[in-house]
């Protein structure tokens, strides 16, 4: 049986996290040391030149920030239309008001003309997405924002620049966002957080920071789980034991949804919690290997860039050789159609990315606030767009399997 090609079967998990997951499984006492929060946060500190302050998901990171900024009620805040539903719904669980710009279709970012022209009295910020880690343009984003008098959240949940770029993310910003989910730049399998150079925010974001309530230690228990069911699980997932294992994980509440029911539905609690040190354990272990995982997604870029001009596929203008993407997307007539097939031979690229504008598609759009029909673009994205991997587990030799299979469906 040939290795799963995949983007979700916990991408980010090696033997290393494996590993340190099992020990802190088995020594709990090194799940209460704050030190490794400690750590986290003095090595992103140190990396970005801000301040930084830690939660238990990116989602709750940006609604501690949202909550800090004291915005009145029901003002309203910019993001792009291609997103994850959990980015609306701590826009209101802040008591704000979501407005979805429209994309660039090359860029999968907002398009600033559509920005420009959503800014009313009632704008208090813009969230500027580098989706899949492509650049958003932070430079004229800032002079907008300055213009205006608006303030610029970089959402950086799927990369994180290292020392060699790229060198416009984490640049412009009032404040950064960062997760440590299960599929992102690094992992921890959960966490957070705000990164932040304004001293009057810091002293308020440090509150409700200590303020957080801690991750109870079954849930954490649950999440130190993740990497080893999936890495003891993964080699059997073209077969049935390995779907039959998971189905029993989920059977059994074992694994920790990623996106809950209640938001999917639209609903955020209000509620914040402290990153787990244990997941903090996680996350410093792979910011350490950060220019190690990073010059790995831009050899397979540069591997799927050559394939594109090889092959004569279109290529996303914002894509270039030089950046560490979380995935690489292309557009392809009948992409689910794609998708489904190449199960078969044992690659699955769903991603949670497609079928919809605010993902995922199980997610009720209508509660999201984005009205259907407003951006084209952003609805050709979600029907035409197969992205592949670039995460550690997918080596060059998957790649080249992975261009070879899909040849045939992408010939002119
Ligand atoms: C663009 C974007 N921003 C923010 C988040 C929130 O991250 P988290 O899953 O850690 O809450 C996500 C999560 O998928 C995301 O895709």
């Amino acid at each position: 049986m040939l290795k799963p090609i995949h983007h979700t079967f916990a991408p980010l998990a090696d033997a290393a996290q494996c590993h340190l997951a099992l020990s802190l499984l088995l020594h709990p006492s090194r799940q209460q040391d704050g030190k490794e929060r400690e750590k986290l946060r003095m090595g992103l500190s140190r990396h970005t030149h801000r301040d930084c302050f830690l939660f238990s998901s990116g989602r709750e990171a940006l609604l501690a920030l949202l909550r800090t900024c004291d915005f009145p009620t029901g003002s309203e805040i910019i993001v792009q239309a291609y997103t994850c539903v959990v980015v609306p719904n701590a826009i209101h669980a802040a008591k704000l008001t979501a407005i979805y710009a429209d994309i660039e279709k090359d860029t999968l970012n907002l398009d600033l003309s559509s920005v420009e022209s959503l800014i009313t009295p009632r704008t208090k910020a813009i969230i500027c997405q580098h989706t899949f880690g492509i650049p958003s343009d932070t430079e004229r984003l800032r002079e907008i924002c300055n213009r205006n008098g608006l303030m610029m959240i970089e959402d950086c949940a799927h990369i994180l620049p290292d020392a060699a770029g790229p060198s416009e993310i984490m640049s412009k910003g009032d404040a950064i966002l960062l997760s440590f989910g299960r599929d992102k730049a690094i992992s921890g399998v959960t966490g957070g957080a705000v990164l932040c150079g304004r001293q009057d925010l810091a002293a308020r974001l440090q509150e409700s920071e200590q303020q957080a309530l801690p991750v109870p230690t079954a849930t954490v228990r649950r999440l130190l789980l993740y990497p080893l069911f999936y890495g003891i699980a993964r080699p059997f997932m073209g077969m049935g034991i390995g779907k039959a294992l998971l189905a029993l994980l989920r059977r059994y509440r074992l694994l920790v949804p990623i996106v809950t029911t209640e938001e999917k539905e639209g609903v955020q609690s209000s509620e914040l919690h402290a990153m787990p040190p244990a997941c903090a354990a996680l996350a410093v272990q792979q910011l350490e290997s950060l220019q190690k995982i990073n010059d790995h997604r831009r050899t397979l870029v540069q591997f799927y860039l050559q394939s594109s001009a090889d092959l004569s596929w279109p290529v996303l203008h914002g894509i270039r050789s030089d950046l560490p993407l979380q995935k690489y997307p292309l557009f392809v007539c009948g992409a689910e159609g794609i998708r489904r097939s190449l199960k078969r031979k044992n690659i699955h690229l769903s991603d949670g990315w497609t079928g919809c504008v605010v993902c995922p598609a199980s997610a009720d759009q209508e509660r999201t606030g984005y009205c259907a029909g407003s951006d084209q673009k952003a609805e050709e994205v979600a029907e035409e767009i197969l992205s592949l991997p670039t995460h550690p587990g997918m080596s060059l030799a998957d790649a080249r399997r992975l261009v070879a299979a899909l040849t045939p469906f992408l010939k002119q």
